[in-house]
């Protein structure tokens, strides 16, 4: 290549990447692969690197590679950085609206509706197109120079796209970390034991403000701008969403798809519930909108306060996020006596609702927060997401606050408490001895997928256990009605409901029974399958952990579980009186003969003579497995008519088809 060639493929590539740049990042619509422009952008660096001297400072190239800095240099804002005034009420929106209004002297306003997005503030200042300087907003007069970070995000562009722009334009906007990249940058953290962030806001903060813009550039960060600063000899719109479709043109992201001109306060209302209904499926956090007297003129002549200009308002959406402390940490004891810590909290509105507790998950968990009694602490809740603490304000943190430990012996029972070695949850000892575990196994035990005995709740099963009336599931039978009636709240009626519904349960199934039991790890499906297997419980019992392994889905865990539960004298002991109570079953049709035990089969298509759930249920009651998608471990495929994919899936991995006579064919043999 001649030295002519070069600097054209220079250019070239420049603008190319640019290009895509700007259709990735603004217009949020990529024609290339990430894979494609990574090609563009290594032929670009190693040209450069080849001739460096036509490396420039807008070269997409020079993103990265700044050395680090002792510290940040001060800038001063050519017109100060303000904030906006808020409101948390439609009363404050309305006012707002009136006094625009009155000083303008007209029935109706147009405004710019905005998504008010939760980062930190940055002006950006355009030198000739060119990116020259970038700044936080500081305390609104002097900020922080952090061009070299500024330029590590690929949304903010080191040139101005197209032509027209003034030859100095101030961009002011947000940076943020969209939601994805901060799960993402905290698992990260996470995985390596370190200290997590606490919201994406922090998270943008902290990355933007590292003296290593190495750093940075590993941090995902996010642009969007929302107005303009100083603008010398050139000219822009006349109204507020004219320049941000302005802005957008020359290659800088603007919320394109949130943003809206609304008429009235009625506009800025519907949007703003339109908004609060879409928040938390954006992909980047907001804390509520902005409305923005749409006119420039109009925005002259309301001026500014000393704080906020008077032509806008930010209309705060309630907090997800708020400060507690936390009272004391209690320890539950649940069904599998697993020990779960729950922080009490002074309660505090958040998210909507009052958070008074929040579960501390396992003591893994406690220390990673490292949180304590008397601390004060972030309390988040997000849509229908549950409670949780973030974050621990460590600075204010009292005096001989004490690293929390869950206790060693069970706060109920006293038994000891055990933690395996290979599992995060603390568990105790005790068994059925326990109380605790007593009443959540009562509570399983009649559950609708268990026995499935109305009337019975968490209440009821509490003054059950605490005056030791039932200690066991068997003991529910002997409850007289007398006793029942007898109880808080708790009436004649109830009572003779309660043993009328007991006295229903015990005719059921034997699925249903050993699901009833409370077994760790045997769900339903589990059950069904040791039904299925063992066709009586007799059989089961005697069962060693290699002979329950046969079963499908049951592995070493499983089993060991089981042969331990039916080891415990006092657990056979209960299923004894729960059979002598009368709790029946019907006998198991065993079909371990049957050519169809243990085949894996799925269905499609529509079938004539049967329906897919009656063909189902036939295929299992011979011991069959029916799944919902085809995979190598498929012994069949029974299609029906206009089957669907899993037709030809089946076919690509040579597992062999069925039509529906070759299947009842099958089903009478
Ligand atoms: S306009 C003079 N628009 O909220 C008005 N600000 O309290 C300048 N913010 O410092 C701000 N989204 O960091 C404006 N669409 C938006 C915004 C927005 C977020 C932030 C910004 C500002 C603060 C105002």
């Amino acid at each position: 290549m001649t030295a002519r060639d070069v600097r054209r493929r220079v250019e070239d590539l420049r603008q190319q990447i640019n290009h895509h740049n700007y259709l990735y990042c603004v217009l949020d619509a990529p024609e290339i692969s990430d894979a494609e422009y990574d090609r563009l952008l290594r032929e670009l660096q190693t040209l450069e690197q080849q001739h460096p001297a036509l490396v420039t400072p807008d070269s997409p190239t020079q993103r990265v590679g700044a050395a680090p800095l002792i510290k940040f240099g001060e800038v001063q804002h050519a017109i100060p950085m303000r904030s906006i005034k808020n409101a948390f009420s439609e009363q404050e929106v309305l006012d707002f609206d009136r006094s625009v209004r009155k000083s303008l002297q007209v029935d109706v306003v147009e405004y710019s509706a905005e998504p008010k997005l939760d980062g930190l503030a940055v002006s950006l200042v355009y030198q000739d197109g060119v990116f020259a300087r970038g700044a936080t907003r500081g305390d609104g007069v002097v900020g922080e120079d952090v061009t070299q970070n500024l330029r590590t995000i690929n949304a903010i562009p080191l040139r101005l796209y197209g032509s027209g722009y003034p030859a100095l334009l101030e961009v002011r906007g947000e940076v943020y970390l969209p939601r994805a990249a901060f799960e993402a940058l905290n698992m990260d953290a996470q995985a390596r034991g370190e200290k997590t962030f606490v919201n994406p806001r922090n998270a943008a903060a902290g990355s933007l403000r590292q003296l290593d813009p190495k750093i940075t550039a590993l941090r995902p960060l996010a642009f969007f701008c929302y107005g303009v600063g100083a603008v010398e000899r050139g000219k822009l719109p006349d109204e507020h969403s004219a320049i941000l479709a302005q802005l957008r043109d020359w290659g800088l992201p603007v919320a394109h798809e949130q943003k809206k001109v609304v008429s009235g306060v009625q506009g800025c209302l519907d949007y703003y519930r339109d908004m609060a209904a879409r928040r938390n499926r954006l992909e980047y956090d907001i804390d509520g909108v902005v409305y923005k007297v749409n006119r420039l003129d109009q925005q002259e002549m309301l001026g500014y306060t000393s704080h906020h200009p008077r032509w806008a308002l930010a209309h705060k959406f309630p907090a997800q996020e708020e400060n507690t402390e936390v009272l004391g940490i209690d320890v539950q004891v649940g069904r599998t006596g697993a020990l779960t810590p729950v922080a009490r909290l002074n309660p505090v509105f958040v998210g909507g609702v009052t958070v008074s507790n929040v579960t501390l998950h396992n003591q893994d968990e406690i220390d990673r927060l490292d949180v304590r009694v008397g601390d004060s602490v972030i309390v988040r809740r997000a849509g229908d997401v549950i409670p949780q603490i973030v974050g621990v304000l460590h600075a204010r943190r009292i005096q001989g606050a004490q690293r929390f430990r869950l206790p060693r012996h069970c706060p109920v029972c006293g038994a000891d408490v055990v933690r395996a070695e290979d599992e995060v949850v603390a568990r105790c000892s005790g068994g059925l001895y326990c109380p605790a575990q007593r009443k959540e196994a009562i509570l399983h035990f009649v559950s609708r997928p268990a026995l499935d005995v109305e009337g019975i709740g968490e209440k009821l099963v509490d003054q059950l256990v605490e005056q030791k009336l039932v200690e066991t599931p068997a003991d529910l039978y002997a409850l007289t009605e007398e006793q029942l009636a007898g109880l808080e709240r708790m009436g004649e009626k109830s009572a003779a409901n309660v043993v009328a519904a007991l006295e229903n349960s015990k005719a059921t199934t034997l699925a249903r029974f050993l699901y009833a039991l409370g077994i760790r790890e045997v769900g339903v499906a589990t059950a069904l399958a040791l039904v299925q297997h063992f066709g009586d419980l007799d059989a089961l019992m005697r069962a060693d952990t290699a002979t329950l392994q046969q079963v499908p889905d049951v592995g070493p865990v499983v089993a060991a579980h089981i042969t331990a539960f039916f080891h415990q004298a006092h657990n056979r002991e209960v299923i004894e009186r729960l059979r002598e109570a009368g709790v029946h079953w019907p006998a198991v049709k065993l079909h371990r003969s049957s050519a169809l035990a243990g085949k894996s089969f799925v269905l499609t298509g529509t079938l004539e003579t049967l329906t897919r759930e009656e063909a189902k249920e036939k295929l299992q009651a011979l011991g069959a497995k029916v799944s919902g998608s085809v995979s190598s471990k498929t012994n069949y495929l029974v299609a029906g008519a206009d089957p669907g994919s899993k037709l030809d899936k089946a076919r690509a991995l040579g597992v062999e088809i069925l039509d529906e006579t070759a299947l009842l064919k099958m089903l009478q043999a």
